[in-house]
């Protein structure tokens, strides 16, 4: 970084950060459908053992990287195998796939945007229920609304990064999370008191074994990754930024926890009230933009505060999350470059915009453009979801697993000797073996679905 290194202030002030990179669409609106697919509490099982042997083992590889070089992805590998300099590659990639990563998610945040404004402005409850899908259409293939949110939301973003490590991210942090968590209690409690709400949690706990299936596990590998903000660099930056005194291991173990319990509490949000008002649960990804809708305008004029209240929510979560995304690229920016925080930040900010509206015009506008056959979204959307995440991933754990130095490491997690970390051994071998075996299944497994789709 061309300005001095200033990390996080507070152990505190570092947990919500990353809580607020881990905490965002993933947990809200993508967690709760694919768990209701899955088989409910059958998927919660995998996708927990997922979460804490192998998420959480990648976020402290993370943590270690960032916060013994004081680096960003890049600078940081070489770093801690300086004679290997190749491995600054694994970091562009890393930084790389942030950038497609943040221009995906900031559409998909555009869209939560314009659903405030369409719900506090009365737009969405004066629609019938058959007319909800077709409004939904009708603003993503819009010519330029979804680009003019997309830029509101991208811009709030790029301000709280201007406003520096501490007083922007951490600030915004130690706010955001805490009312999030309010209003998603708020909503579970609605939820849960509503008839019949016993139903949408049966659907949501009980376990199904027979709807998980092979790709369920595949899923929810995928989701741990995706939801705790690992193998993409971004917990490499935070981890530089973490207090030199802060137990990595308790500080991932508690990230890790909040993470989940939001994803399960989204979910006990979300299907009492879908069962109460009869909707259809598995819709997938129009859950939150289709059925919701629905579902609040059928809960009579206070339904509109809970509307405005979700997707409130839900453009929170996105913010911190686009934060992190943001900080990664540029954090490294700054660092790789003579360019000064500020104007990196702009740059970055520039680019996003112009890659997140493209994305954004690919079902309007630009709807006949095809990348291998696919609308701009969908192949971006298989980028992120299928390709780059998974081997930016498994190149992280191969490094510090087989390529750093195992004395460094037990230092770095012990602050230098001070801490005693009686979990070494199985992390060790869970970071060694079990990491990288899971993640090449995972990563082949779904090329292959993408390439075979019927089989
Ligand atoms: N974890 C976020 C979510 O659940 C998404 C996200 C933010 C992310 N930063 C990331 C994913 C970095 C991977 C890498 O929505």
């Amino acid at each position: 970084m061309s300005d001095k290194q200033q990390g996080f202030s507070s152990s505190f002030g570092a947990i919500m950060a990353a809580v607020g990179s881990a905490v965002g669409l993933g947990n809200i609106w993508r967690f709760p459908y694919i768990m209701g697919q899955y088989g409910g509490g059958a998927f919660l099982l995998v996708y927990l053992a997922f979460v804490f042997l192998i998420g959480m083992v990648l976020m402290m590889t993370e943590f270690v990287i960032g916060r013994r070089s004081q680096h960003t992805p890049a600078k940081a590998f070489v770093y801690n195998r300086p004679d290997r300099k190749g491995w600054r590659f694994l970091g562009y990639l890393c930084v790389f796939t942030c950038l497609m990563i943040i221009s995906q998610y900031v559409v998909l945040s555009g869209w939560t945007t314009n659903y405030i404004v369409d719900s506090a402005t009365g737009t969405l409850a004066s629609l019938q229920t058959s007319e909800i899908g077709t409004h939904f259409s009708n603003f993503i293939t819009h010519p330029w609304l979804p680009v003019m949110y997309l830029i509101i939301f991208t811009v709030i973003t790029a301000v709280i990064i201007l406003g520096g490590v501490q007083k922007g991210i951490e600030a915004v942090s130690k706010v955001l999370m805490p009312v999030l968590l309010v209003l998603v209690l708020v909503l579970c409690v609605r939820s849960i008191t509503l008839p019949n709400s016993s139903v949408g949690l049966s659907y949501l706990f009980s376990p199904d074994f027979s709807k998980l299936s092979g790709e369920g596990v595949l899923a929810a590998l995928g989701q741990a990754l995706f939801s705790l903000s690992v193998g993409m660099g971004t917990m490499i930056v935070y981890g530089s930024y973490i207090p030199a005194n802060d137990n990595i291991f308790k500080t991932a173990m508690l990230i890790t926890a909040s993470d989940t319990l939001i994803a399960v509490l989204a979910g006990v949000a979300i299907f009492p009230a879908v069962f109460s008002f009869g909707q259809d649960p598995a819709s997938g990804p129009g859950l939150v933009f289709q059925v919701l809708p629905t579902v609040f305008n059928s809960m009579g004029g206070i339904g509109t505060v809970f509307a405005v209240m979700f997707f409130f929510l839900l453009a929170l979560a996105a913010l911190t999350s686009a934060i992190s995304l943001l900080e990664t690229i540029v954090a490294w920016l700054c660092e790789s470059s003579s360019v000064n925080r500020y104007k990196s930040t702009i740059i970055v900010t520039l680019v996003v915009l112009a890659v997140g509206s493209v994305c954004a015009l690919s079902d309007g506008l630009l709807s006949g453009v095809k990348i291998l056959n696919k609308s701009i979204f969908g192949f971006v959307d298989d980028l992120n979801s299928i390709y780059l995440p998974p081997i930016c991933a498994i190149g992280t754990v191969i490094f510090f697993g087989w390529q750093m130095k195992k004395e460094d490491i037990i230092d770095e997690l012990s602050n230098h000797g001070a801490l005693k970390i009686g979990y070494f051994k199985a992390f060790y071998f869970l970071v060694r073996y079990v990491a990288p075996i899971a993640l090449l299944v995972v990563l082949f497994t779904s090329i292959y679905a993408s390439l075979f789709p019927n089989n």
